[in-house]
């Protein structure tokens, strides 16, 4: 059996997915997906005239999901667009949040040398938001220890140390200065959760 999971292939999902939409929802409901995926289901709301929210939490979601949706906009006659007519148009916006712990991941997972992630080990204990459990103290007094791991384990040991649920800004942190938000990444979060200042 072929495990390989192929984005180009969906036709039927959105036939079965179009059935259970049209089972529970009418036009203009909102549809949440919050495992996106390759957007079979968001694919199928849009045809099917109703609002749609998708969570997705890797990278792909540009290349596959995206990509995908706009086509959709554009008409493709795949799925179910023939059994339904689908002539393409509508909208939807995509936004990515905003990065916090996960910016300290990032240049862990890049750094080539543990001279590099000392310094990144610097700025975390300034800037990052650690376990709760986490004691900077005896993490230094360890610190001759941490030198003499291989480099991977090093890497391993500061992700680590990183809360896993402040990987992203926070909406109540939106004000605070040392996320560095920009007036114009404020306003459209703003404008996405219709809240005012
Ligand atoms: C099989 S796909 C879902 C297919 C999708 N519902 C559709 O209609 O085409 C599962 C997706 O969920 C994503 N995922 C898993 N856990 C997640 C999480 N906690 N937050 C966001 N996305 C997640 C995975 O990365 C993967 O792309």
């Amino acid at each position: 059996m072929n495990h390989k999971l192929n984005f180009n292939s969906y036709p039927k999902p959105e036939t079965l997915i179009g059935f259970l939409i049209k089972a529970v929802t009418k036009e203009n409901d909102i549809v949440l997906d919050y495992h996106l995926g390759s957007g079979t289901t968001a694919s199928t709301a849009h045809k099917m005239n109703r609002q749609y929210i998708g969570i997705e939490q890797m990278d792909y979601i540009e290349t596959v999901a995206v990509e995908r949706l706009k086509k959709v906009i554009d008409g493709e006659q795949g799925g179910i667009s023939k059994a339904i007519n689908w002539k393409g148009g509508g909208s939807f916006t995509y936004l990515e949040l905003k990065k916090y712990n996960q910016t300290f991941i990032e240049q862990i997972e890049k750094s080539k040398d543990s001279k590099t992630l000392l310094k990144i080990w610097e700025q975390m204990k300034a800037k990052s938001f650690l376990n709760y459990n986490v004691d900077i103290q005896k993490q230094e007094e360890h610190i001759e220890e941490f030198k003499k791991l291989e480099l991977s384990q090093q890497k391993e040991h500061l992700i680590e140390l990183l809360d896993k649920n402040q990987l992203y800004v926070n909406l109540s942190s939106m004000n605070d200065k040392d996320f560095e938000v920009s007036n114009e990444e404020k306003q459209v979060t703003q404008d996405f959760y219709q809240i005012k200042e």
